[in-house]
């Protein structure tokens, strides 16, 4: 399962990751096949997917557009940037990929205009909710780092935790919700990835750096063992798991994202790249 707000979370996670490696600021490979191919990806299996479903919107196709244009700035930004004598070019190979990563986001919201336009409402293929049910322990902004990347993703991750809180009791054992468990775990692993980067050059103390690195392995850990419970118990409903990692990603962020506070820059805004 993959709906609007996981569709954009995933692309903005992609970006951010993937010029982070460019730049070397994580250590990854990236094979140019995952990079290059816009039906590679997440999004590009989403549009090819279930998005299929309103390829007679203008706006899909525009989409389409700009993602396909969005993977070969990408794979423009990956092979410029493994060459280091050419910063210039490097500079401007960013610069481009950036603006095309903000065009998908901007296609992808107006795709959202127009599907909710024609009365489907958003987030159409996800289950159906409970009647009553509302999602719990919204965001506010007491919860936010002052770094606006980081920020974004928490939000993010929120709203999916709430969608999947309030779906039906879908089974565990369904391939809808194996996938959405699994969309959920990459978004929590790429969103990991991006914070440390921006954790390790804040001026954050070696030992608080490491205590956070060891919490966010611990959730990580948490989540496939929850995963392997409900896959081989079969008991479990998938608003249970959410309601439950919700818990540990609201935790978290008051324990210890807060504390990027404290090592905010002085007059300048912080960014993650
Ligand atoms: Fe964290
Ligand atoms: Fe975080």
């Amino acid at each position: 399962m993959i709906d609007f707000d996981i569709a954009k979370t995933w692309h903005k996670l992609f970006a951010e990751h993937l010029e982070l490696i460019a730049h070397g600021a994580i250590e990854e490979e990236l094979t140019e096949a995952s990079v290059c191919d816009d039906r590679a990806c997440k999004l590009g299996k989403w549009l090819d997917g279930p998005a299929h479903a309103m390829s007679n919107l203008p706006s899909y196709t525009e989409l389409r557009r700009h993602h396909r244009h969005f993977h070969q700035s990408a794979c423009d930004l990956l092979r410029i940037a493994r060459d280091a004598s050419h910063a210039g070019a490097r500079t401007i190979a960013t610069a481009n990929f950036r603006a095309a990563s903000t065009k998908v986001i901007e296609a992808i919201d107006q795709l959202i205009a127009d599907h909710d336009a024609l009365g489907s409402g958003h987030g159409a293929d996800v289950p159906h909710e409970e009647p009553g049910a509302k999602p719990h322990d919204a965001w506010n902004d007491t919860m936010s780092t002052g770094v606006a990347a980081i920020d974004d993703h928490h939000k993010a991750i929120v709203t999916i935790l709430d969608k999947l809180a309030t779906a039906s009791d879908l089974p565990v054992m369904s391939e809808l919700a194996n996938d959405a468990l699994t969309d959920l775990g990459r978004i929590l692993q790429l969103h990991f990835a991006v914070e440390e980067t921006y954790l390790k050059k804040c001026g954050m103390p070696e030992q608080e750096l490491a205590e956070h690195l060891r919490e966010h392995y611990k959730i990580l850990e948490q989540y496939a063992d929850i995963n392997f419970q409900a896959m081989t118990q079969g008991q479990m409903r998938i608003k249970d798991i959410s309601a439950t990692v919700k818990g540990w990603a609201i935790d978290h962020v008051i324990a210890y994202d807060l504390a990027i506070k404290n090592y905010l820059p002085l007059g300048t805004s912080a960014s993650v790249i």
